[in-house]
């Protein structure tokens, strides 16, 4: 392993139980793990890269009833308190959900083994949503390139195998997907997939909506299909981070919304680079029944 590697993985702080998480996320994590939810908590869970901006945005139309204007009040990212987020002077996740009024809709990243304990104490909902390993990772490589806060990816090569060894922010992805598919039966969770997302749009809405409690005429749910496609939400500037200043994110790099495809990971994996990845990845996800859809 190079020197230059092995000091971008070293820029992560190893925090609990050897997940990698930002130096000022480790720093609050006290604050983070005491953090205390409420019976009627939404968390909506996903590893990095796998449509969080998507179903937050999906959830957000629900729950607004399709009224765009409610749905306006602020950057997607801004109105779901992301509960391991801090970044000083502003007010960290846990501090914005505690002064949100219920029933609240949250947000995290967030491996099973590090929820805050009281999210499980409070029985509340769990969103989960899961993309197949090989198109996060891509996702994740070109979001490390434009994300000025997150360690530099380095080339494609070195970054494919800081993934594969679980060496990224929130470890690694084999263990995130298979602890929530884990424990969805024992706990109120709706587990749903990208790529049925990207098949049937309109059927994981009203899946969504049902574990919400919502009924939506086919008007209102055409409305939020139409207005949660990838095209449409790349021209959103609530949804596509047009607000993030540059020294955050350069859109410039890679745009927030890069693709939103499935199989995108073809154009970036070489053969051998497959092959290594599928003898890895049977040998980490032996004894699950979970499934990916790799392409569509
Ligand atoms: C974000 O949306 C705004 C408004 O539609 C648009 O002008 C801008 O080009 C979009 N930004 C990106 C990076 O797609
Ligand atoms: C997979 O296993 C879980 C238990 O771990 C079970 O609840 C679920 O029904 C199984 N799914 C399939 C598709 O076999």
């Amino acid at each position: 392993m190079g020197s230059e590697l092995l000091q971008r993985i070293l820029s992560w702080v190893l925090a609990v139980e050897g997940i990698p998480l930002v130096q000022v996320t480790c720093n609050e994590w006290q604050r983070i793990q005491s953090f205390q939810a409420r019976p009627d908590d939404l968390l909506i869970c996903t590893y990095p890269k796998a449509g969080t901006t998507w179903i937050q945005e999906i959830v957000d139309m629900i729950q607004q009833d399709g009224d765009l204007e409610k749905c306006k009040r602020a950057p997607v990212h801004h109105r779901h308190p992301f509960i391991e987020w801090v970044r000083p002077p502003q007010p960290s996740g846990v501090e914005q959900a505690e002064a949100m009024p219920s029933p609240r809709t949250l947000k995290t990243h967030l491996p099973v083994k590090l929820l805050p304990p009281s999210f499980w104490e409070q029985q509340c909902k769990f969103l989960y949503v899961a993309r197949n390993a090989k198109d996060c990772m891509v996702s994740y490589y070109h979001f490390q390139r434009m994300n000025k806060v997150l360690p530099d990816p380095g080339p494609w090569h070195e970054y494919f195998e800081m993934f594969m060894a679980g060496k990224v922010g929130w470890g690694p992805w084999h263990d995130h997907v298979k602890g929530w598919w884990k424990v969805k039966d024992m706990h109120c969770v709706l587990f749903l997939f990208y790529e049925d997302m990207k098949k049937d749009l309109k059927r994981e809405i009203q899946k969504v909506a049902q574990f919400l409690g919502k009924n939506l005429d086919q008007e209102l749910l055409d409305k939020i299909v139409y207005h949660t496609s990838f095209d449409v939400m790349k021209d959103n500037p609530m949804a596509n981070r047009s607000g993030v200043p540059r020294s955050f994110m350069d859109l410039s790099i890679s745009p927030f919304m890069r693709k939103g495809t499935v199989g995108d990971w073809k154009n970036h994996f070489t053969v051998a680079q497959n092959e290594r990845f599928e003898e890895d990845y049977e040998k980490k996800m032996a004894g699950t029944n979970l499934t990916f859809c790799m392409e569509l």
